[in-house]
């Protein structure tokens, strides 16, 4: 299981002697267990990035505690530990190695070929492909070298952020379907990570969704949703987030719901029932 409790994540803004910050993960908690497809909504700026980059071990939030398989994650041990959490990007091209063959990119995660050669099977790719360059496949193709990469590194959980955003509509079709068929006995940990909320839905057991760096919902069932950030983001009318801080509800200035004590007050998540979470005083 990987385990995230109450991260914090800040950057500085603009230039380096710059010293303003910008708070873009607020005290985010989260699980996601080996074999479910966990889903993670929200618009772009929530800091959905941010929270895959400290999931994957790529960084370490400021505040909060990670954990993968039980262990307490430092900075000592999270070079050791980054192969668990495997990460496909959402653009092919810019996270392959232009210079490299598909052979040596492959080999980086593992040095075994009749292991690519059965692992390219799987992703339905052809063994020429092997000595060609990322520039002569297509996009759909380098998608699918992008996901044999982690699934040669023997990774345990795999997040998937934005990883259709660059592809085609047909060739989206196609990658769902084949990740449907890689883990469909359920040996992995998928995270699917998008502002797409009908294709994280469809993939999905579960779902956060996030806004501003925070969780204001988390649920089985996106068709009951219950935060009015969510029943808004279900009907596509958002934005992007933009950096205002509120001293209440951070969806205050949104809200079609908005009630005086949401101005002052903070809501807490609260749980409602056995795996449903909200952040909103209309459930108090
Ligand atoms: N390395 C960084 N340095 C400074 N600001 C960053 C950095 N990474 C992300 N941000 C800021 O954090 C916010 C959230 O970004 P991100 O995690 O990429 O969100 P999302 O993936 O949901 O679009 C944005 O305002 C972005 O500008
Ligand atoms: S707490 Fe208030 S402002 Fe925030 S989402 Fe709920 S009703 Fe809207
Ligand atoms: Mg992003």
């Amino acid at each position: 299981m990987i385990e995230l409790k109450c991260i914090y994540k800040r950057y500085k803004r603009g230039l380096f002697f710059s010293k303003s910050y910008v708070d873009v993960l607020k005290c985010v908690s989260l699980c996601a267990k080996k074999g479910e497809h966990l889903g993670i909504i929200g618009e772009s700026g929530a800091g959905k990035s941010t929270l895959c980059r400290i999931m994957s071990l790529l960084e370490l939030p400021d505040k909060g505690e990670i954990s993968i398989n039980g262990e307490k994650i430092n900075r000592r041990n999270m070079g050791k530990k980054r192969g668990i959490v495997g990460m496909v990007f959402q653009d092919p091209s810019t996270s392959l190695d232009s210079k490299m063959t598909i052979l040596s990119t492959l080999q980086e995660a593992n040095v075994n070929r009749d292991r690519i050669e059965k692992v390219l099977d799987e992703v339905g790719l052809r063994k020429e492909l092997l000595n060609k360059r990322p520039y002569e496949l297509s996009g759909g193709e380098q998608q699918r070298v992008a996901i044999a990469r982690v699934l040669l590194a023997n990774s345990e959980y795999f997040i998937f952020d934005e990883f259709t955003s660059a592809l085609d509509v047909s060739t989206q079709t196609r990658i769902v379907n084949l990740l449907c068929d890689i883990n469909k006995n359920r040996d992995y940990g998928f995270i699917f990570v998008s502002h797409d909320v009908k294709l994280v839905s469809f993939l999905s057991d579960r779902v956060y969704v996030l806004y501003k760096g925070e969780i204001v919902e988390e649920t089985r069932n996106l068709s009951y949703a219950m935060h009015p950030y969510t029943k808004v983001l279900l009907k596509g009318e958002v934005g992007d987030a933009d950096d205002f801080v509120n001293a209440g509800c951070s969806f205050y200035s949104f809200c079609p719901y908005r009630m005086e004590r949401c101005k002052k007050e903070k809501p807490k998540l609260r749980k409602i029932g056995e795996d449903k979470e909200v952040r909103c005083f209309l459930y108090d």
